[in-house]
């Protein structure tokens, strides 16, 4: 693996998955694949689970971090080629990014999308120009449309709870006071659609993800129908993709222990962070059925599977 962008990079999602088992039973296994290697981490937006799972991954690999908050930390970035800088940002991508992987070995980076011109959102400017400028495999963090080291996680998480070979797999829309990117429900639906799980998608009318991403995926309106029967619910929020970064306000589809019921005991997914009472009841994610705190933990071997992955690319 060079880059890890999209599933795109990935040959095998399902080999991918296996890799991901085996860091889990032996997290430690391999201490010194990345002695003498550092990864940086660049982040333009907040981050939990991201930032403390791919460092300690890194640890676990034996290589050292750096991190990078850009918005707080950093200078201002420019990426428009022949931008004449008079404006707010000091420092062009052109020289930003070969200077950092000067000092590291892999770069990771998050940057989330504006929500305000979807075009713009959608050619992944930010990821993009790291790509074309860095020296060094990259890998993404949370982009503006993707969230790949999320959802490798999410299927390697269904992959180990799953109790029958062809799981139903519910990913429904569900209420937020915010407008939020559609990665995490895109990416979800691309690494799905490479399974033969029974997956579908609910959302209220309006609020359909694009269609590049869930072409072939059953897509609903109704998730009282969408929910019966479900082995698996994958929760998340997302504005309009179509009405571009509307916040939609459907305080019926937060998810209830009346919603659960509907479904086949399914195990509780979200990518967190999670708006308790919003998104989901306290008595759902305080619940039997949520796995949302083993998925995060999970986080840590994904990021670790796919590091690993590219330091052996590295070694070649
Ligand atoms: N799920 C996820 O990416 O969490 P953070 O935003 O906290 O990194």
């Amino acid at each position: 693996m060079k880059n890890f962008i999209s599933i795109d990079d990935v040959d095998d999602p399902i080999s991918m998955v296996e890799k991901v088992f085996e860091i889990k039973r032996a997290p430690l296994a391999d201490t010194t694949i990345g002695r003498g290697k550092v990864l940086g981490l660049v982040f333009f937006n907040s981050s939990l689970r991201t930032r403390m799972s791919t460092t300690r991954a890194a640890y676990n690999l034996g290589m050292n971090v750096i991190v990078l908050n850009v918005s707080s930390d950093s200078w201002q970035l420019e990426f428009e080629d022949g931008a004449i800088m008079d404006q707010g940002a000091v420092e062009h991508v052109k020289e930003a990014v070969p200077v950092m992987t000067s000092y590291c070995d892999i770069l990771g980076v998050r940057s989330f999308p504006g929500l305000e011109n979807r075009d713009k959102d959608y050619q992944e400017e930010v990821l993009h120009s790291f790509v074309k400028n860095a020296r060094c495999p990259v890998i993404n963090l949370e982009s503006s449309t993707l969230h790949p080291l999320q959802s490798l996680t999410d299927l390697f998480t269904i992959e180990e709870r799953k109790q029958s070979e062809k799981p139903k797999v519910v990913l429904t829309w569900a209420p937020h006071p915010k407008s939020l990117p559609q990665s995490v429900a895109n990416s979800f639906a691309q690494w799905m659609k490479k399974t033969d799980y029974d997956f579908t998608i609910v959302q209220p009318k309006g609020l359909e993800l694009p269609e590049q991403f869930t072409r072939g995926a059953k897509i609903e309106c109704h998730q009282e129908k969408a929910l019966a029967g479900a082995d698996f619910l994958y929760v998340k929020n997302w504005s309009s993709y179509h009405n571009y970064g509307a916040r939609e306000d459907h305080p019926e589809w937060t998810i209830t222990s009346e919603k659960l019921a509907l479904t086949n005991s399914a195990k509780v997914m979200h990518c967190l962070p999670v708006r308790r009472n919003v998104v989901i009841a306290d008595d759902v994610i305080d619940g039997a059925n949520s796995i949302v705190v083993e998925q995060a933990e999970n986080r840590l071997y994904a990021a670790q599977a796919v590091l690993k992955e590219i330091l052996k690319n590295q070694q070649k």
